[in-house]
């Protein structure tokens, strides 16, 4: 019976592996020609992953088997709990409902496409909120303890509740916000960078640092793409994806540090628990502490900027001599108060996520409609960054995710900082991360990551996880510590700044 459930579960495993490839195919090599016929041959893969992932003789099974539990090894524990609760989910989702949503989700995601250039709120309003109203019925049909906003949290940050996250965020958010009239004070001098950088010399610079991390050719590609993301098309192949700006090739570098983070993660599972929930990512915000982790809190270092100034000095001799190692990480170190959050640095990234937030809790609470979405968008911009954008596109509308239904995904990427944090503030325990980054060495680094996170794949929930690693609850003093000694007490060091001695 065990056989027959791995044998499942790993099809499943497959048949995401060629979505994937299906995915990657067309943001990075597809004609414009291709669009209908991949749109369909996606949709006909999704309704096959569904149909067998509610198949009623596999929730036979799963059950059985789970109610045996106590008979099978920790691991295979694990394979049948993860399982569960995915299909626990998706069984209480009924078809013409699931059918109903990812056509909405597609015209949403089209109407904002062609309204955000021309600014148009109005637009995109009425479907916004079918799509917070179908996803208020989701959270029903699904079920919650305490907020229906946990059930969409649950998708990307399992066991997550809103009453936990909500106090945390904020308080970094507020905490963070304090510090900033200090920390652009102190960085009148920074310099951005800003000269010719030829692309082919940007490809050679990105494949060298991502082979030095650990990302060889023989288990991934790197492309470009419109979007930067990482896709997983099998164990032993992770695809990531870039863009170039042939002015600034730290933009394209930090792209692929942060993809690079990702792929680490799911190319550090163990092999024999390919396919299956042993060998998958805990959450979200584990995974984006991966990818954040090693583009800003090791990018974005001292160290990093002498390893990468030596990079620099083979590939550009003429152009680097005009940046020092010194300049170079000022440049990487810009904090501004900006509108985009895809743009912003490591300070203020953490309050345009908890402004979403924010405003997805109070969606579905009920105490905001989506009517008054854009006014409290440049409410809370105002409160926390002192700047009020001057357009629905630099506000409201500049992001995809709730144009096509995905709500409670943002938490994911603050939750990530301060997991990374914590967890490097236990590496720097046992190794001199400064020193092994200043000497283009990733592997001791990496190998820590590996053991204490990668490997566990589902073993823990991700707030068992950083209490398992760092002995006590996830909370932002890690993060909010690393930041004030970076920024505010100038320290240059990466492990002081990380530990505070
Ligand atoms: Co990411």
């Amino acid at each position: 019976m065990l056989t027959t459930f791995y044998t499942q579960l790993k099809d499943l495993h497959k048949l995401n592996c060629i979505q994937a490839l299906l995915g990657w195919d067309q943001q990075v090599y597809m004609p414009p020609g291709g669009r209908s016929s991949r749109t369909e041959q996606l949709e006909m893969l999704a309704g096959i992953s569904h149909e067998r992932l509610t198949d009623p003789k596999l929730i036979e099974l799963v059950e059985k088997l789970w109610n045996d539990r106590n008979k099978f090894s920790e691991t295979d524990q694990v394979n049948l709990r993860e399982t569960k609760r995915v299909i626990d989910r998706a069984k209480k989702l009924p078809a013409d409902f699931v059918m109903e949503k990812s056509v909405v989700e597609s015209q949403g995601f089209q109407t904002w496409c062609s309204a955000k250039p021309k600014n148009d709120f109005e637009a995109v309003r009425p479907i916004l909120e079918k799509l917070v109203e179908l996803n208020k019925k989701e959270a029903d049909l699904v079920g919650f303890d305490e907020h229906p906003y946990d059930a969409m949290l649950d998708i990307f940050e399992p066991a997550a509740k809103i009453s936990v996250i909500k106090p945390l965020l904020s308080r970094t958010a507020v905490r963070l916000a304090k510090m900033l009239p200090q920390i652009i004070d102190r960085q009148k001098e920074f310099k951005k960078i800003n000269r010719d950088f030829p692309v082919a010399k940007q490809i050679e610079l990105n494949r060298r640092i991502a082979t030095a991390i650990g990302f060889s050719p023989e288990n991934g590609r790197i492309d470009a793409s419109a979007h930067p993301f990482m896709t997983n098309i099998g164990p032993r192949d992770m695809r990531i994806t870039t863009r170039y700006d042939a002015l600034n090739y730290l933009s394209s570098l930090f792209s692929i540090l942060h993809e690079a983070g990702h792929a680490m993660y799911e190319l550090g599972f163990k092999p024999e628990h390919a396919g299956v929930p042993m060998g998958q990512a805990i959450s979200m915000g584990i995974h984006e502490s991966q990818s954040r982790l090693l583009e800003n809190i090791i990018g974005r270092s001292r160290e990093f900027s002498e390893y990468l100034y030596k990079q620099l000095e083979e590939l550009f001799p003429a152009e680097h001599q005009r940046s020092s190692p010194k300049e170079i990480w000022q440049a990487c170190n810009i904090v501004q108060r900006s509108l985009i959050r895809v743009e912003a640095d490591e300070v203020t990234y953490s309050i345009h996520i908890v402004i979403r937030m924010l405003l997805e809790e109070a969606l579905f609470s009920g105490n905001l409609a989506v009517n008054d979405l854009p006014n409290a968008w440049n409410e809370l911009y105002q409160e926390y960054l002192g700047v009020t954008p001057p357009s629905v596109s630099e506000g409201v509308m500049q992001d995809v995710h709730w144009h096509q239904g995905s709500f409670g995904y943002f938490p994911s990427y603050a939750l990530g900082n301060l997991y990374g944090a914590q967890m490097l503030k236990m590496a720097a325990k046992e190794i001199d991360i400064g020193a092994t980054i200043n000497a283009g060495d990733f592997a001791p680094l990496v190998g820590w990551l590996r053991k204490n996170v990668h490997e566990q794949g589902k073993r823990y929930a991700a707030l068992e996880l950083i209490k398992v690693i760092s002995g006590e609850d996830l909370s932002e003093e890690a993060f909010v510590g690393y930041i004030e000694r970076k920024f505010i007490k100038g320290e240059e060091g990466l492990d002081r700044a990380l530990c505070g001695q």
